[in-house]
């Protein structure tokens, strides 16, 4: 192969692995929300005298597709905003979906899902990359009140 074709094809491959690693990031930017971030349901928590829950979302995520609880179980994409009781858990909605001894442990463990420290406010806490986002006016207001989760 004559030597100018060569260097042409060493652009080409080039130009895609710059593409290519555009898109990835890009994606990673889009989905770095909640996926990252334990999310803090404290609807009633508190009020009843329970420490609020603590969802894991990315811990979640790796082992579920998105559609399997945002479209089929009916979780909106808000924190705080789905209205869970135990009594609907109880009965085998949202949590209890799944926690119910079956496809995890189950509904008795109460301190596996209520362990955020008391007076914790619903949010998605900003354990991992979501801190590389904060706007520096924002710095400081995200509220560490539970440990950040460890690098997972
Ligand atoms: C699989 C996770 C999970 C387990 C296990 C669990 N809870 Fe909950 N619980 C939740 C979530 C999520 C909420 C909604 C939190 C909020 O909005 O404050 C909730 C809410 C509550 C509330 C307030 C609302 C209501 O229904 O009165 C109480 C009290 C409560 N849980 C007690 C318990 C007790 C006691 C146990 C153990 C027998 C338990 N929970 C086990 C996830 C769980
Ligand atoms: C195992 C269930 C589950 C899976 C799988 C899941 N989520 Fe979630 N997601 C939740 C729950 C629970 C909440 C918090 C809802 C609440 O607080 O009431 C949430 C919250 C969110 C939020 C709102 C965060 C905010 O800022 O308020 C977004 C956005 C989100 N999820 C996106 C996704 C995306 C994207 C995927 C797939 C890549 C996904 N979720 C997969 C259960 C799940
Ligand atoms: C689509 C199924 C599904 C739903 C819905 C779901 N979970 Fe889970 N959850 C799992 C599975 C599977 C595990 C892993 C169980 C195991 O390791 O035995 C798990 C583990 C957990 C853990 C332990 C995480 C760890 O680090 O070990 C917590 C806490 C938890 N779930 C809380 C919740 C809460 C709170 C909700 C509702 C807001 C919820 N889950 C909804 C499937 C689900």
């Amino acid at each position: 192969m004559p030597r100018g074709k060569l260097r042409g094809w060493r652009l080409v491959l080039l130009l895609l692995a710059c593409v290519l690693g555009g898109t990835i990031f890009a994606a990673m930017d889009n989905e770095a929300k909640a996926e990252y971030g334990d999310v803090v349901i404290n609807n009633y928590s508190d009020a009843a005298g329970m420490r609020p829950a603590v969802f894991p979302h990315w811990f979640h995520r790796i082992r579920f597709r998105c559609k399997v609880c945002h479209g089929d179980l009916g979780f909106q994409f808000k924190a705080g905003g789905n209205d869970i009781t135990m009594l609907k858990i109880f009965d085998g909605q949202f949590c209890g979906a799944c926690h119910n001894g079956q496809i995890a442990w189950s509904v008795e463990n109460c301190t596996l899902c209520h362990s955020g420290k008391p007076g914790t406010k619903t949010q998605v806490h900003n354990s991992t990359l979501d801190k590389l986002v904060t706007p520096p006016d924002k710095a400081g207001q995200s509220g560490s009140t539970i440990a950040p989760a460890a690098p997972k």
